[in-house]
């Protein structure tokens, strides 16, 4: 099955062809980044205007460089939940007009099910149950998923997600937008150990990272005047906390479930740092490659072939939502 995924809920507008759930055809992206960067965050207004004008060209040349004609395909999926409202209606509607006027189904997507689906994509066959870890800019939570469309959440944040957390700090260090990336490259070869930021929670499965975001903001006030290599030390060891909280939640899930089978993603998961402490937990790890971390449509288009067979079509009357229900699915 021929599946093609749309994805609009934040700043990139993604169009892909799948088959099968698995087998990518074409992915294209177009990051908005640089609009948005003169803000110093994604500002809703440009993000909804943006997708208007790149859904088309993105859509054309994700035919063309998967070398299918519309007729090739059997579905349109389209991220509905969660995100930002305009910038889901201007993927929803695009997905509504083409399923209407290719009389091809529409298919529902829940953004974080994507997220989770995208590890699998021109891999192995996943061995369930498995623990997965989503880190992304606005979601962190593991789920224990016992087959491709049975997922049950174990832990979520309380307050911020890892990558909002980054993100805020490397405001806070003035390093730029967005922050994961700008953090990562800037502390690269710094002391992680030059500061000890908190773990929050450290007995609970549950995150909490606006206490490590305050920390920071605290440390800076009482050093306003750090040389170059003291504040690589710093956004190094805020790094570090960062990662460490979410290895170690991870790890007392593992302990918990008895579940050693771990598979991680969202944008956060390509943060080298994260990948190299991951190693050091012993389980099996699935992680998502790389240019399917942060949001693409391949990863909307492998979700809508599961959910497809789990719930069938959408109706064409769907309304995007902002804020997603649970994630689990039974
Ligand atoms: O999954 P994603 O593209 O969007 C959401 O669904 O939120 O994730 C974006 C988040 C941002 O917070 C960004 O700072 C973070 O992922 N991120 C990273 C890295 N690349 C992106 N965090 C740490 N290290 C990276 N290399
Ligand atoms: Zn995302």
């Amino acid at each position: 099955m021929i599946i093609l995924g749309i994805e609009t809920s934040c700043d990139e507008t993604a169009v892909a062809i799948v088959k099968d759930g698995k087998e990518v055809l074409s992915s294209v992206v177009y990051s908005q980044i640089k609009e948005h960067t003169p803000f110093g965050g994604v500002v809703p207004e440009i993000a909804s205007r943006s997708h208007i004008l790149k859904l088309l060209p993105v859509y054309e040349t994700a035919l063309q460089e998967a070398g299918v004609t519309e007729d090739n395909v059997d579905a349109i999926a389209v991220t509905t939940k969660p995100g930002l409202m305009g910038a889901l209606i201007s993927g929803v509607t695009f997905a509504k007009s083409l399923s209407f006027a290719l009389k091809k189904p529409l298919i529902d997507v829940h953004h974080i099910y994507g997220h989770l689906l995208a590890a699998f994509l021109d891999g192995d066959e996943p061995a369930f149950p498995l623990l997965a870890l989503i880190a992304s800019g606005g979601h962190t939570t593991i789920v224990r998923m016992d087959d491709f469309d049975k997922v049950s959440t174990i832990a979520k944040t309380i307050d911020d997600a890892a990558g909002e957390a980054l993100d805020k700090a490397a405001k806070l260090l003035r390093l730029g937008f967005p922050g994961g990336p700008a953090i990562e490259s800037y502390a690269q070869g710094a002391n992680h150990l030059r500061v000890e930021f908190p773990i929050a929670m450290a007995d609970k499965l549950d995150f909490s990272f606006s206490g490590l975001k305050t920390s920071l903001r605290t440390y800076l006030m009482k050093n306003p005047q750090m040389d170059e290599q003291t504040k690589k030390d710093v956004a190094a060891s805020f790094q570090e906390a960062v990662m460490d909280t979410l290895c170690s939640k991870l790890s007392m899930a593992m302990n918990e479930s008895s579940i050693k089978n771990i598979l991680v993603c969202g944008g956060v998961a390509k943060n080298k740092r994260l990948r190299t402490k991951l190693d050091a937990l012993g389980g099996k790890l699935i992680l998502t490659p790389m240019q399917y971390c942060t949001d693409n449509a391949a990863m909307i288009a492998a979700a809508g072939y599961f959910t497809y067979q789990q719930n069938g079509e959408a109706p064409l009357n769907i309304i995007p939502t902002a804020h997603a229900p649970t994630l689990d699915r039974q």
